[in-house]
């Protein structure tokens, strides 16, 4: 399985989604990959915001070897699973979608948590709240590996 974890910036919320799916990629042993994208290429290049640096290492997790990088409409057939953080990630990773297999990989990441609600990861890039973004993240990556192993 190769995820591909996508929100806008690619340094707040998907870097965190990255790290927590890879440590549970670990813990299981499973022959999986994970990557995360933004669909801005407003921060190439760029280390994780210093807030999701710092939340993920509270939790044993460090992050500082991803580097941001915009979402490429190739990911679409590179990856089995891209998990969009919000509605608007999501709309807009599906309008460069051609097919439907390309469609049908494209997900938010918390409907395996509240199947079929559209809940959204809110962007703490403004706002803050990047505890309750970890723990958001950290049980919804958990129902991804239960669906797939
Ligand atoms: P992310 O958060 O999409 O979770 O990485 C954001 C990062 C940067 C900006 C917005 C959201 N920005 O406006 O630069």
């Amino acid at each position: 399985m190769k995820i591909l974890m996508v929100c806008l910036g690619n340094i707040c919320r998907s870097p965190l989604a990255e790290g927590i799916m890879l440590r549970k990629i670990k813990a299981h042993q499973l022959a999986w990959e994970v990557d995360s994208a933004g669909t801005s290429g407003w921060h190439e290049g760029a280390l994780p915001d210093r807030r999701s640096i710092a939340v993920a290492k509270a939790h044993g997790i460090d992050i500082t070897d991803q580097r941001s990088r915009q979402f490429k409409h190739i990911d679409l057939d590179n990856f089995d699973l891209v998990l969009a953080m919000d509605s608007s990630n999501y709309s807009n990773i599906m309008r460069l979608a051609n097919t439907d297999k390309q469609k049908a990989k494209i997900h938010l990441i918390l409907n395996f948590l509240y199947p079929n609600e559209n809940r959204a990861v809110p962007d703490p890039y403004y706002e803050g709240g990047f505890e309750k973004v970890y723990q958001m993240l950290d049980e919804s990556c958990e129902k991804v590996v239960q669906s797939y192993i």
